[in-house]
């Protein structure tokens, strides 16, 4: 099983994906490889997420791909059949995180409050995803929910770009961040891959700063 916090800690800010159709989700891929961000969270929003993460998989099994929005315990064994590598919930479902521990997979359930947290911390987890992160009280909010918790580290997401990110990255127990910005859901669509080039480009650049 990978280490979620070894994952985390080579790859501080993952691109968030929301795609629905396999050609632009290998398109998507060749420019995170080719651009050195190799790893994608694809969510499944889409009724072709699982498919879409599998033929990334099969086509680049070096790129780290993490399937998100993972709702519940079906979606969960999905994830696990299509080869993700790790599974992101928004909430802190025990039935998902059981079933993920039960297959092996490493997973980041979702808190953003201090029951959330305890509820993770129940199975032995220490790596969280914070989300909503920008609407739950962003950095103030984290700083306040660490404090009697010494020992996890979060990965907040949800209202995160290349104008605040260095700054939650900065912040203390803050391994990483997500974001869909760099991946805009949009410009998949309108294949404007010269923009969502651009945008890994810069946010590569802010993050060797
Ligand atoms: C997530 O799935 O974690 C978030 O929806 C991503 O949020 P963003 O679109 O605000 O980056």
């Amino acid at each position: 099983m990978k280490n979620l916090a070894n994952i985390f800690h080579n790859h501080p800010v993952v691109p968030i994906a929301m795609i629905d159709n396999i050609q632009n989700g290998l398109k998507l891929a060749t420019i995170l490889i080719r651009e050195e961000l190799p790893i994608i969270e694809v969510t499944f929003r889409t009724k072709e997420a699982s498919d879409i993460l599998k033929a990334i998989k099969d086509h680049y099994p070096d790129l780290i791909v993490g399937a998100g929005t993972v709702l519940n315990a079906e979606q969960a064994k999905i994830a696990f059949t299509s080869d993700a590598d790790f599974l992101v919930a928004p909430g802190c479902n025990p039935r998902t995180i059981q079933t993920a521990q039960d297959l092996g997979m490493p997973t980041l359930p979702g808190v953003n409050n201090p029951t959330s947290i305890e509820m993770a911390l129940n199975y032995n987890i220490t790596t969280m995803k914070f989300f909503p992160a920008e609407v739950s009280g962003g950095i103030p909010m984290i700083k306040a929910l660490m404090a009697p918790y010494q020992d996890i580290q979060l990965i907040p997401t949800g209202g995160i770009n290349h104008e605040n990110f260095q700054s939650y990255l900065a912040t203390e127990r803050v391994l990483a961040c997500g974001m869909s910005w760099m991946v805009d859901k949009k410009l998949v669509e309108a294949g404007n891959w010269d923009e969502i080039t651009r945008r890994v480009r810069l946010i590569k650049e802010l993050s060797a700063k």
